[in-house]
């Protein structure tokens, strides 16, 4: 694991989306593995820019989200369909048939998981998997006592969780969807390369757990420990802990 600290939120996020966009000229026809919430809007202001100003071209790419609540619409507000095609797939032109989220909608959520592992591997894997960090530790919704091993499958959210994503639903920890399909620990691992981006004081303990702390299961950022190519891109506030 490598640990670049960064001054403010601001430059840790340029970086971020430098690296993706360093990976992508590399290789224009990457499969890229993205993450929502709030640290990830400034990621996907910069590549939008980067889109804009100097023609990084998404174009060939193919993406795969981490994770979608059950239940709710692609055109609901809280959706992570919606966040995606708003901050960054509609800003930067990807085509529809490129991108890929869990179908939180499916009637069969066991099959629908079952292919979203299938079409990552049809894709050839993900290149390079941008993660955000919950307050709980997870990656992805890999909540506490999650294997680490895991694939996409269905989980249920904890209370921490609840809370820190009701924003998008009007602030109250009721209105959010209990339960979310997501990748798995293990499918996460197989990236070829992973980058977690984790901004704030509020994420400087759970960020030292993460990072320095044990290797478990409570703590499923921890497994990141595991993999031979991650890095890990914080500002100092949420750096004061390590
Ligand atoms: C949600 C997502 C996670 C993300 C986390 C961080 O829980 N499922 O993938 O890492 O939010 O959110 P924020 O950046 O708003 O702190």
């Amino acid at each position: 694991m490598e640990v670049l600290i960064l001054p403010d939120r601001e430059r840790a996020a340029t970086l971020a989306a430098r690296i993706i966009a360093r990976e992508l000229r590399a290789d224009p026809g990457l499969v890229l593995g993205l993450a929502t919430g709030r640290t990830m809007e400034r990621v996907y202001a910069r590549l939008a820019d980067l889109h804009a100003r100097e023609g990084l071209d998404f174009s060939r790419c193919t993406t795969f989200n981490l994770d979608e609540y059950i239940g709710i619409p692609a055109d609901h507000p809280g959706s992570y369909r919606r966040y995606m095609d708003e901050r960054l797939f509609g800003p930067v032109d990807i085509p529809r048939a490129r991108t890929h989220l869990p179908d939180g909608m499916a009637p069969d959520l066991a099959a629908a998981c079952r292919d979203y592992e299938a079409r990552i591997r049809d894709a050839g894997g993900i290149g390079l998997q941008l993660l955000g960090l919950g307050s709980d530790g997870h990656i992805g919704f890999n909540e506490p006592l999650s294997a680490l091993r895991s694939r996409t499958r269905e989980k249920a959210l904890t209370p921490a969780t609840l809370a820190q994503n009701a924003e998008m639903f009007g602030g109250d920890p009721d209105r959010v969807p209990r339960r979310a399909l997501t990748m798995g620990v293990g499918t996460i691992l197989d990236s070829r390369r992973c980058l977690m981006l984790v901004t704030g004081e509020t994420k400087a303990d759970i960020l030292a757990r993460a990072v320095e702390g044990p290797i478990t299961a409570m703590v499923t950022a921890s497994a990141l420990q595991l993999h031979p190519c991650c890095q890990v891109v914080v500002d100092e506030e949420a750096a004061a802990r390590l």
